[in-house]
């Protein structure tokens, strides 16, 4: 189970990866994009957190609605619109949840990378996003599957979402901005899909700190 609390303290999490990660992701972008994502980012979860302290006697599916709106509102760039729908998608899924099963949870990372697949028109092995997140919900459902805790399985998650940070330094992209670089986007590794890692490193933080 995982409750309001821990939905909220994993975005917070998230939120402050955003920012200690800001010039890191913003170095990657540099190499092979407009060197913007860790402004973007951070901009966008410095919002979320302002709005955070607002949300909390809502549901989760409205918590997370409005993440992704706000998302959306004060994220220019591919990946406002893109982690934005991902958060309001996730959202419909779990209309009313005040608290969540593994499977709500599985069914919202799944409706959010639905939505980023829906918005950004990629599939995997395009040297973005979904190279992280793909791998990480299917070790995510494989581990819960086996009878491990959520806890357990957001390890397995960021572990895989790491090995596909990974993988993006040996493909070429073929969407957003780095694609104009063709050939020359090998050896670099994708920003977007680092964020992405990040968001699973924060989920797994939340789980554990919440003692699952
Ligand atoms: N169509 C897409 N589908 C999924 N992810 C994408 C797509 N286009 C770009 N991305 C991701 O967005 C990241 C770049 O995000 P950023 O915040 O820098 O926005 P941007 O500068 O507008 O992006 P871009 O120049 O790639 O369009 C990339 O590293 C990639 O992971
Ligand atoms: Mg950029």
């Amino acid at each position: 189970m995982a409750t309001k609390a821990e939905v909220l303290d994993f975005i917070r999490i998230y939120g402050d990866k955003m920012a200690e990660h800001r010039q890191e992701l913003t170095d990657f972008d540099q190499a092979i994009g407009d060197g913007d994502h860790g402004i973007n980012m951070n901009r966008g979860f410095k919002a979320v957190s302002e709005k955070l302290p607002t949300l909390g006697d809502k549901n989760i599916d409205d918590i997370l609605k409005a993440v992704g709106m706000t998302l959306v509102s004060t994220v220019g760039g591919a990946s406002g619109p893109l982690y934005g729908t991902a958060f309001m998608k996730a959202g419909t899924v779990l209309k009313g949840k005040e608290e969540l099963s593994d499977q709500d949870v599985i069914s919202a990372f799944e409706e959010g990378v639905g939505g980023i697949k829906f918005r950004g028109k990629a599939v995997q092995g395009e040297k973005t996003i979904l190279d992280s997140m793909i791998p990480a919900i299917d070790a995510i459902k494989k581990s819960i599957s086996e009878g491990n805790s959520m806890t357990v399985a957001l390890e397995a998650g960021e572990k895989a979402a790491w090995e596909g940070v990974e993988y993006t330094k040996t493909i070429i992209a073929t969407k957003g901005r780095a694609s104009y670089l063709g050939e020359r986007s090998i050896g670099h590794q994708d920003p977007g899909a680092t964020s992405m890692a990040y968001l699973f490193q924060a989920a797994k933080e939340a789980a554990k700190k919440s003692g699952k």
